[in-house]
């Protein structure tokens, strides 16, 4: 499973990408809005930055105006994804994208049966919002277990990314249900390295080490 940042933030995709396991990142409106400054050269930094997929989401509404945006949003670098949401808007937009060469993430998806039309129209990643599913009193990792379930039946080639994760536990059981990408905030990528035991074995490891060393040269 690829791991990707949902983040728009530059100094975040820095310091994940130092640890080497960072193999792209998603962006969305609200995302890039945090930043605060042109979208344009925002996006423009994080594609420059990362060594693989970049998803740039479009904001027009409508069909045309939607592919016009997507088709100039992908000039911005080899690696850009385009997101577009699931409406039938949407969903016109990102098959004359695919058509053309374009790959596309449809996002804002939150049931098997949208899953569905996304595979259809030939879309390079499919964005179930596992998080919000939750907040919505509905269980999240089960609609992503189906859609994996369905995609695997069927032989369908689009990408599942569990999106809108909000902690280790769901990074692990979307691996489990065999998600091929997962987002995550900072936060969670941050908290998938940490482990008190890890802190307390390295700990005494290197007490014992400062012992040896310190007895070494008090007998030398
Ligand atoms: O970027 C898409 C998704 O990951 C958003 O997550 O936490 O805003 O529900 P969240």
């Amino acid at each position: 499973m690829r791991l990707f940042l949902d983040t728009a933030s530059i100094e975040e995709i820095r310091e994940i990408n130092r640890w080497g396991v960072l193999s792209g990142v998603t962006t969305n409106p609200s995302l890039v809005a945090k930043e605060g400054r042109s979208a344009e050269q925002v996006w423009k930094e994080i594609l420059a930055e990362v060594d693989g997929d970049v998803s740039l989401e479009t904001t027009e509404l409508e069909a045309e105006a939607m592919y016009r945006q997507g088709k100039e949003l992908a000039q911005l670098g080899a690696n850009a994804v385009i997101k577009v949401p699931m409406t039938p808007a949407g969903l016109q937009a990102g098959k004359r994208l695919t058509e053309e060469g374009v790959r596309v993430n449809v996002t804002l998806v939150f049931s098997p049966a949208q899953a569905i039309l996304a595979a259809e129209i030939g879309a390079y990643i499919v964005s179930p919002f596992l998080g919000r599913i939750d907040d919505a009193a509905s269980d999240g990792m089960e609609v992503l277990r189906r859609i994996c379930e369905i995609y695997d039946v069927q032989g369908y080639e689009t990408q599942v990314l569990a999106a809108s994760l909000r902690h280790p536990m769901h990074v692990v059981e979307a691996a489990l249900a065999g998600a091929d990408i997962a987002t995550m905030p900072y936060d969670v990528f941050t908290k998938l390295v940490k482990h008190p035991l890890t802190d307390i074995g390295l700990d005494r490891f290197l007490t014992d080490w400062e012992a040896l060393r310190r007895k070494l040269e008090e007998g030398a």
